[in-house]
């Protein structure tokens, strides 16, 4: 189990344009509702996805931005702040800032492949590059199906570089009885990856 100092630099947390912004958001609730410090950045697919799944339109400047999603979630401002996917300067972009946590969810295939060739060519991709050469832990949730031999390429070498993908592949054997569930179902696994206590998350076993 992860200590909350380990948290004290925040978390980045993205949202690429895959299907699934309901995994997303539902992170970024849990992770406000854990008072854990979030630096949240949305790609422009993502938003497209958000808008087509979900009707959320998100404004357009990443202040307003952070402001509606702690508003729509009902979580905390103060821990919560959007940046701007070419805003170099934030603390996401180097590994000096101290933060070693970074959730994708969902994680696109283009993302994913600009990843794991080093791109950097947004923030979202910067902040990823950075966590690897940091040694800290990036957790993708992937979303694709069928997945490539490209798509599945790029996953084994990730993971060969101790990233942890978490495709986007919920079970079934609790017996969800709605989207919520299935849903929580993903976002208690990345929580325990993590290592953030899972106050009622399902365990095999459990
Ligand atoms: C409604 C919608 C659903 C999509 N679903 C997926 C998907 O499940 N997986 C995926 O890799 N791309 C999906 N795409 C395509 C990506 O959004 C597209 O490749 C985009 O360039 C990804 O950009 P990003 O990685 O910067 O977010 C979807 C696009 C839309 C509009």
């Amino acid at each position: 189990m992860a200590n909350m100092s380990d948290f004290e630099h925040g978390i980045v947390v993205a949202m690429t344009g895959a299907s699934g912004a309901a995994y997303g958001l539902r992170m970024i609730e849990r992770l406000g509702k854990a008072d854990i410090r979030q630096h949240v950045l949305i790609s422009d697919a993502a938003r497209v996805v958000l808008k087509q799944e979900l009707d959320v339109i998100l404004p357009e400047s990443p202040e307003q931005m952070g402001a509606f999603l702690a508003e729509y979630l009902d979580v905390g401002t103060e821990d919560l702040r959007g940046y701007a996917l070419d805003d170099w300067f934030s603390p996401a972009a180097s590994g000096s800032a101290g933060i070693r946590h970074m959730v994708i969810a969902p994680c696109s295939m283009g993302t994913l492949a600009r990843i794991a060739t080093g791109a950097s060519d947004n923030l979202i991709e910067r902040a990823a590059d950075v966590m690897i050469k940091e040694g800290g832990r990036l957790i993708l949730m992937p979303r694709e199906t069928p997945l490539s031999s490209i798509h599945l390429e790029h996953m084994l070498k990730l993971a060969r570089m101790g990233v942890h993908i978490i495709p986007a592949m919920p079970g079934f054997y609790h017996r969800p009885e709605s989207i919520a569930e299935l849903v929580d179902f993903m976002v208690d696994r990345l929580m325990s990856h993590l290592g953030i206590k899972n106050e009622g998350g399902k365990r095999w076993g459990g």
